[in-house]
């Protein structure tokens, strides 16, 4: 964030943009302290799911999310530092698809970091989108904070190799409720490479890491979930702050488990509902400690929206912009010693998931 503009204005801006037009990205701000030089922003565009028909024909409606996105991204003062894309910009992990994303995405102005998820995975199993994009974890800095990237949507070998073809393993993986399905999971390799990256790492810096699947354990029948989270979050744990962004829920999730903050990004294709409790699971692990709400689950571009986040106190404080919708502030509470809905955590205010259609 630039030195002449405070938060205030920030959101002031934001709001004015937003009654311009609906803003389906996050845009994350990064804050050191008021008029440090240091503090940044950086917008955040997940789950455009490009979905190709036949020949030249896509699923206009994914298109036109993304587009609406770009455009939106395009158009922030402040201009952000950089842009995360979280994952799944195809539907079938289909070249067709991930090259039409691809040249959507091209419309962004500056530069881009790429999570793979799970859609971009299962087909080839990341063939095309390493060869289009590069290495699927990575790290790098920008004015004091460590960001790492992970592939958190491997899954076991055996599970792999079961299927008949890369068609029949990428629609298997496709679906959401499928008891077929394989936990998520970050692997051996990938988790011994981050050992090594954060060695390097001072325990102060704040880092921030980028993951498709949420690097916690929330609700396993929809792979809302990451086998080897525990292990992941032990290696950020010597950390003084540490923030987890992630996609794949279409949906607003927060959580913090010991020193680490965990928020979603909304998706610019469709949200999903919240299961319609995620206690009712004999798989539920009582690691996400906040009661959780959404707006409306069945408005589609209710999935849509932004967020800052300041990890300056190492706390996640998160605004939601909704287009046609409440807006959403997840701000972490000291008191509580978790982020909580400011609007919806009260429980008399709480509507209790899908129970109102
Ligand atoms: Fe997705
Ligand atoms: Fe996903």
């Amino acid at each position: 964030m630039s030195k002449s503009i405070n938060r205030r204005e920030f959101l002031k801006r934001g709001s004015a943009l937003l009654a311009a037009g609906s803003l389906p990205l996050s845009l994350v701000e990064v804050a050191f302290g008021q008029n440090s030089p240091e503090n940044f922003t950086f917008a955040y565009v997940s789950d455009s799911h490009i979905t190709h028909v036949k020949g030249k024909d896509f699923v206009r409606n994914w298109d036109r999310g993304l587009i609406h996105a770009i455009a939106e991204t395009n158009l922030l003062d402040p201009r952000p530092d950089f842009v995360f894309y979280g994952g799944d910009i195809a539907q079938l992990g289909k070249r067709e698809e991930i090259d039409h994303g691809l040249e959507i995405l091209s419309g962004l102005r500056g530069d881009v970091h790429y999570v793979m998820g799970e859609h971009d995975y299962y087909l080839d199993l990341g063939d095309y989108w390493r060869k289009q994009l590069g290495p699927d974890h990575y790290s790098f800095d920008n004015k004091g904070v460590h960001f790492v990237v992970l592939n958190s949507v491997l899954t076991y070998d055996d599970w792999v190799n079961r299927w008949g073809g890369p068609m029949e393993r990428m629609l298997q993986m496709a679906r959401l409720d499928n008891p077929q399905g394989s936990p998520f999971m970050v692997g051996e390799a990938q988790r011994e490479w981050l050992r090594k990256d954060l060695d390097k790492v001072d325990k102060k810096t704040p880092v921030v890491v980028l993951s498709h699947s949420p690097l916690q354990k929330i609700y396993k029948c929809w792979n809302f979930w990451t086998d080897d989270a525990e292990q992941v979050q032990a290696l950020l744990k010597p950390f003084d702050k540490v923030s987890v962004l992630y996609g794949h829920v279409h949906q607003i999730q927060y959580n913090q488990i010991g020193n680490i903050s965990f928020n979603s990004a909304m998706a610019t294709a469709w949200p999903w509902p919240y299961p319609s409790s995620y206690k009712q699971a004999a798989s539920y692990l009582p690691k996400l400690t906040v009661e959780m709400n959404r707006a409306d689950p069945f408005f589609e571009r209710d999935a849509t929206g932004w967020q800052f986040i300041n990890v300056h106190t190492g706390n996640v404080d998160a605004h939601y912009l909704l287009p046609d919708n409440q807006n959403r502030v997840v701000a972490y509470d000291r008191k509580a010693g978790h982020p909580v809905d400011t609007k919806f955590q009260p429980a008399e205010n709480r509507i209790p998931p899908q129970t109102h259609y």
